[in-house]
């Protein structure tokens, strides 16, 4: 697709956010979080909280290492528990101390869960539950386990959240720069009347209170990622570019073009749109794409697109997406794998592995 550099366009002033009515009695009764949103910043952040306390950090994969790494730059105690294996060693050779995911949950007054979300029933149950002792925190950054009851924790203890919005990756690359990744930091139980402050400290340490942290409920945090990956991030765009390449490739344009289209640019696209927002990028795009975009993009993107969304949120809320997924790590993934092994072969991960192997910078 041809860009253009063109002066940005005036756009109208967003007007200002009216009340919004109760739109639905159930749905909206579970989403206590505090009408405006609230956003903490370092200045509002006591992290004396933390001091002489130790943070078990349990798991050592892309959040745990990232999360883990910034907490100790931050001079927090972080200790590491995890099984033995792959990350066990790259914690340790990190220079943590590593332990099984038993001992971790003992020593600890804070208890930060950062395994995949279907292994939280189990190893909470087998090696962590017999250590949540009153007073102590459980933490994480996704409230998965908590809104679909994989774990119920005891009254006596504070259960929180804190959430980065991006992977372990981006996470540590931004700290290092010396900024912060943004986050969202939730209360499920505060039974020491303090645990908002401990999960501000816990971003703080993060870096996420030098851009800001949301505050919000458990379940908001819970449904809408779900949503969002389901619907927009992962399942949405990665069938809208497989659908794209398809049609162009079945109807006789070759593999590397398509590719290039419905894949390679979606990059430049979201980078604009992520920088400067929808109408900059449509201020840089040629405006034959403008209006191609509002001329097919709703005959393709119907309004029924939509009525299929709030299903979708429906069956996530009600937590039926929670047991199918809970039901298939059980039985060990197969429709993971064989999902897996089918998109290997598709022709667009084939030609895309070599597009990208020619313009890899040497
Ligand atoms: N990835 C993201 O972008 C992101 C963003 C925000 C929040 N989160 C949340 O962060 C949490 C962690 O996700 P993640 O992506 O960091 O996971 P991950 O990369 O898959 O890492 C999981 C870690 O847990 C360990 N582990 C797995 N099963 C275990 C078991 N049975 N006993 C002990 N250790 C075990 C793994 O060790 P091995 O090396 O031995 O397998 C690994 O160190 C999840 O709740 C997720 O929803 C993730």
């Amino acid at each position: 697709m041809a860009t253009k550099k063109a002066p940005a366009k005036k756009t109208a002033k967003a007007p200002a956010a009216t009340a919004k009515k109760s739109c639905c009695k159930k749905a909206c009764a579970k989403k206590t979080a505090p009408k405006a949103i609230k956003i903490y910043h370092d200045k509002d952040v006591d992290d004396s909280v933390l001091k002489g306390k130790t943070i078990a950090v349990i798991g050592y994969g892309a959040q745990g290492r990232a999360q883990a790494l910034c907490l100790r730059d931050s001079g927090v105690n972080v200790i590491i528990g995890v099984r033995k294996g792959k990350s066990f060693k790259a914690a340790k050779a990190e220079g943590f101390e590593t332990l099984s995911v038993d001992k971790a949950a003992k020593k600890a007054d804070i208890i930060h869960i950062l395994l995949p979300d279907e292994s939280h029933k189990s190893v909470y149950a087998e090696e962590i539950a017999k250590h949540v002792t009153a007073g102590k925190t459980l933490c994480c950054s996704h409230g998965f386990a908590y809104v679909f009851k994989n774990i119920v924790p005891p009254a006596d203890v504070d259960v929180i959240m804190v959430a980065p919005k991006g992977p372990g990756t981006e996470v540590r690359r931004v700290f290092e720069e010396g900024f912060g990744c943004p986050g969202l930091v939730a209360v499920f139980q505060n039974a020491s009347g303090n645990a908002l402050q401990t999960a501000l400290a816990i971003a703080k340490g993060e870096g996420l209170t030098r851009g800001g942290v949301l505050e919000c409920t458990m379940e908001q945090e819970t449904y809408e990622d779900l949503f969002g990956e389901q619907n927009v991030l992962c399942g949405g765009i990665v069938d809208l570019m497989k659908y794209g390449f398809e049609t162009l490739v079945e109807a006789g344009y070759p593999d590397e073009m398509a590719y290039f289209e419905c894949v390679h640019e979606a990059k430049l696209i979201v980078d604009i749109i992520y920088n400067k927002g929808i109408a900059a990028m449509n201020a840089v795009i040629s405006n034959t794409a403008e209006f191609g975009e509002y001329y097919n993009g709703p005959k393709i993107i119907t309004p029924d697109v939509k009525k299929r969304m709030k299903e979708s949120l429906k069956r996530i809320e009600s937590g039926e997406f929670a047991k199918a997924w809970m039901r298939e790590a059980a039985k060990g993934a197969p429709t993971l794998a064989k999902k897996r092994e089918q998109l290997s072969k598709h022709r667009v991960e084939i030609v895309g592995e070599k597009i990208r192997k020619l313009f890899e910078r040497k």
